[in-house]
């Protein structure tokens, strides 16, 4: 066993102020409210800068600085609105190395994660989104697609700068205006975004970042002057907001949890598969909706497989975020450690066996160490509910049509993965899983050419792609 140097990631490069304001109409604003958060490193608790809870006054001085940009916007040519894309992205990749390092310290993730996946993609969908803005007649909306006018956009804490991208990059594209409010834990790349927007030349008011808690959101989707409402997060808020918006007219979309089966068959690349498998649900501390957080595995290979996923599992380095060797960082919340802890040992109460790597945790901040149970039955907690963090659960299968009955008997349907060397099985799986995304031999890839949404209670509609224009168009 040798030891690793330790090979932490320089924090000079990003320069966080200690308090921050709304950025509204292009300008830095005062909230009118008096309610201010601290936001702090899950990693060490360290304070890193304080925030301004938006209230509903905020959140209607934002959407009225969105309607005012609206009419310009969505009046230039998709040409001249592509070069603000464009600059964006551009200015992204020169920043990558800041973000990253600001994603890292506010979420708790990996900086090997925020330099390697969530940078590299977030700029991606920039660009991505740039090369549609002057060619919608063409995206099979009609031959003059319109946009929909102001988004009220509410994304989560597990990747803050891409879900933003998500969000940002098509609404712009399509000629729509936003307002977008971060995760209360998480809100610190967006401010930074938002410096991104003015260097950019971006015209104020096409962006708008309003931080805050759950009432905030709540302002901004219930606002009557938005027109699109874009939201990604747990189920149980995104039922609220669907109840919430019936009937007013507002379009809507919902990209809400998962409990993916990662399903392993016996002609599989097995070495190829466990590395498959760690990143399915290790990747980002298991907080990815689209985790492969249930491995269904043929029962012929299932203790070959179980003993090499240990071996992996007791190599995986947890610890410090910004070291560069680091592949598992910190919980991003005490209240998502809380319920990690509680569903977890909810597992062994309904009697399944619980299994970590000798993994040591750092004194400070929020740790749970990556987590196998076996002996799981479809029933157990821990098989049907999203656990949202390092904690798989292992289910065997004997046939093909008993894996797929297994892998579709979920309240969800974001996503699944299927190990196998057979391209007709992959073609044969991929027909009957009821799933958004189906990976084959690998899992967790992102692009943003290609659609993501869910099934079932993993919400409606699709962002990426040319999909994902439409949820930006009056079609
Ligand atoms: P959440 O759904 O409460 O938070 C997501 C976003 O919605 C945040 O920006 C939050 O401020 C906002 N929000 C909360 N209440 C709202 C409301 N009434 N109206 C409008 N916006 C509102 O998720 P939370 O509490 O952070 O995590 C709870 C569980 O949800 C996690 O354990 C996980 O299982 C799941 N989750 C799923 C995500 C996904 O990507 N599918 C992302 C985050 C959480
Ligand atoms: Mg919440």
């Amino acid at each position: 066993m040798f030891e690793y140097a330790p090979a932490p990631e320089s924090r000079d490069v990003v320069d966080i102020k200690p308090s921050y304001q709304l950025f509204v109409g292009g300008e830095w604003v005062d909230s009118q409210g008096e309610n201010r958060h601290k936001t702090i490193n899950p990693a060490s608790e360290e304070v890193l800068a304080e925030v301004s809870w938006a209230t509903e006054e905020d959140v209607d001085r934002a959407v009225r600085a969105a309607r005012k940009a609206f009419g310009p916007w969505s009046a230039m040519p998709g040409s001249e609105r592509a070069k603000y894309l464009f600059r964006i992205a551009r200015i992204i990749q020169e920043r990558s190395r800041e973000l990253a390092v600001l994603e890292t310290l506010d979420n708790g993730k990996p900086i090997r994660e925020s330099r390697d996946v969530d940078l590299p993609l977030v700029a991606a969908h920039f660009f991505y989104y740039a090369g549609w803005a002057d060619k919608l007649a063409y995206a099979g909306h009609g031959p003059d697609p319109r946009p929909l006018g102001v988004a009220g956009q509410v994304i989560p804490w597990n990747f803050p700068l891409l879900m933003l991208a998500w969000k940002i990059a098509p609404a712009l594209a399509c000629g729509n205006t936003v307002v977008l409010k971060p995760a209360e834990t998480t809100p610190l790349t967006a401010l930074l975004f938002a410096e991104i927007c003015r260097q950019a030349d971006l015209p104020p008011g096409v962006v708008n970042i309003v931080t805050g808690a759950g009432e905030t959101g709540a302002a901004l989707v219930n606002h009557p002057d938005v027109d699109k409402v874009a939201f990604t997060g747990s189920t149980e808020v995104g039922r609220m907001i669907a109840r919430s918006v019936a009937g007013s007219g507002k379009k809507v979309t919902l990209e809400l949890g998962g409990k993916a089966a990662n399903i392993v068959f016996d002609d599989a690349a097995l070495d190829q598969a466990v590395e498959g498998v760690v990143n399915g649900i290790f990747f980002n501390q298991g907080h990815v909706c689209c985790a492969g957080s249930r491995l269904l595995v043929q029962e012929s290979v299932a203790d070959e497989l179980l003993d090499a996923l240990k071996r992996r599992l007791a190599t995986l380095r947890l610890g410090d975020p910004l070291d560069k060797n680091t592949d598992i960082g910190a919980i991003n919340s005490a209240a998502q450690l809380a319920k990690i802890r509680e569903l977890s040992d909810l597992g062994e109460v309904e009697g399944a066996e619980r299994w970590s790597p000798e993994c040591p945790l750092p004194d400070r901040g929020f740790w749970f160490p990556p987590t196998i149970f076996t002996g799981v039955a479809q029933s157990h907690r821990i098989a049907r509910e999203e656990v949202f963090g390092p904690v798989l659960s292992v289910l065997t299968f004997r046939t093909p049509a008993e894996a797929v009955e297994k892998a579709n008997n979920t309240p969800f349907g974001l996503s699944a993965g299927v190990w196998t060397e057979k391209g007709s099985r992959i073609l044969w799986m991929a027909d009957r899983l009821r799933a958004g995304v189906v990976w084959a031999n690998t899992f967790n890839r992102f692009d943003p050419a290609s659609p993501f949404g869910g099934y079932k209670e993993s919400g409606y509609g699709r962002e990426g792609g040319r999909h994902g224009l439409e949820a930006y168009l009056d079609v």
